[in-house]
């Protein structure tokens, strides 16, 4: 892991993962360390965040480590037609590691391949999430106690959703149990599907959310991804498809809990904030503990 570049969650093993949560729990007790001071970081957002951007500079400051990047291609010579391999050449100059969010599926590959520190995928196009990924692994640990055997439901957009393509092929490694709820439109790649097949576990496809619920451990939802649809009409078509309310988890397991990458549109009803079965600020908070963690295990820290 050290050294090496975090571009999608199958690039890391069981115990490669189980190494990072571990890792994540220690700097949840204890996180700011100045354990990065000789260490300059570049943040490349060329699409917008809030949480992965926000949260690893607020890791690399909690371990006084310097960040260099924009937070906009428009505010760098992306815009005067630098290509993709010239930017991240460049930047890898001027700093040890690079976290990159980009537009395109398979950005994320590329630029590690002509990179020469390196690369941490903040999110490619609508490919992969790995470090989203992580701290949703390590979310379901801490509420569940355990990754083994779970039920759990992924809803809304899983065509579009590079969050749950992360987390779906990440639970394959622990036994999951797959409840699929979306529009006809977007359903789970085949190419996702075929992680949960190759490991002989079972998946379930739904379009209806209420008959899910009572038999999950964790609901993880997501927004309709409106910036990757062709179609503006086909995202009317579908933009309201699930709306959860607080009497739909009224029958749900004592162990359950709602999660959710965020940012949320409406598919979450803000009466759901207050149910002690709402999880997602917290499962955004623990992003700072996963991110410190990756960042000083890639540099060897
Ligand atoms: N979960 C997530 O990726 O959120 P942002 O788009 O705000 O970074």
């Amino acid at each position: 892991m050290k050294h090496k570049s975090l571009i999608s969650i199958n690039d890391y093993n069981k115990e490669e993962l189980f190494q990072i949560l571990d890792r994540a729990e220690d700097f949840e007790k204890n996180p700011t360390q100045p354990l990065l001071k000789d260490y300059v970081i570049a943040s490349l957002f060329f699409e917008p965040s809030t949480r992965t951007r926000l949260s690893f500079e607020s890791a690399i400051n909690r371990l006084s480590g310097k960040i260099v990047g924009f937070t906009d291609a428009a505010s760098s010579s992306v815009k005067k037609g630098e290509s993709l391999k010239d930017t991240i050449m460049t930047v890898s100059n001027y700093s040890d590691l690079i976290v990159m969010r980009h537009p395109i599926d398979g950005s994320a590959r590329w630029a590690s391949e002509v990179a020469s520190v390196p690369i941490i995928n903040a999110g490619d196009g609508a490919n992969q999430h790995p470090t989203q990924c992580l701290l949703d692994l390590y979310s379901i640990r801490k509420t569940q106690g355990t990754l083994d055997n779970l039920n759990l439901a992924f809803v809304g957009d899983l065509k579009y959703g590079r969050t749950v393509h992360s987390l779906v092929i990440a639970m394959t490694m622990f036994n999951a149990t797959f409840h699929l709820v979306s529009p006809t439109e977007l359903k789970l790649p085949s190419a996702v599907k075929r992680y949960i097949k190759e490991k002989k576990l079972n998946y379930y496809q739904y379009t209806d959310l209420k008959e899910v619920i009572p038999k999950v451990d964790a609901c993880y939802m997501t927004r309709i991804q409106r910036e990757r649809f062709a179609d503006p009409m086909e995202y009317e078509r579908v933009k309201n498809s699930y709306v959860l309310t607080r009497d739909m988890i009224e029958e749900s397991k004592d162990n359950f809990k709602v999660l959710h990458p965020l940012p949320r549109v409406n598919e979450i009803s803000e009466d759901v904030d207050t149910s002690p079965k709402a999880y997602y600020f917290q499962q955004a908070l623990n992003g700072i503990y996963v991110r410190e963690a990756l960042l000083t295990t890639i540099l060897g820290v």
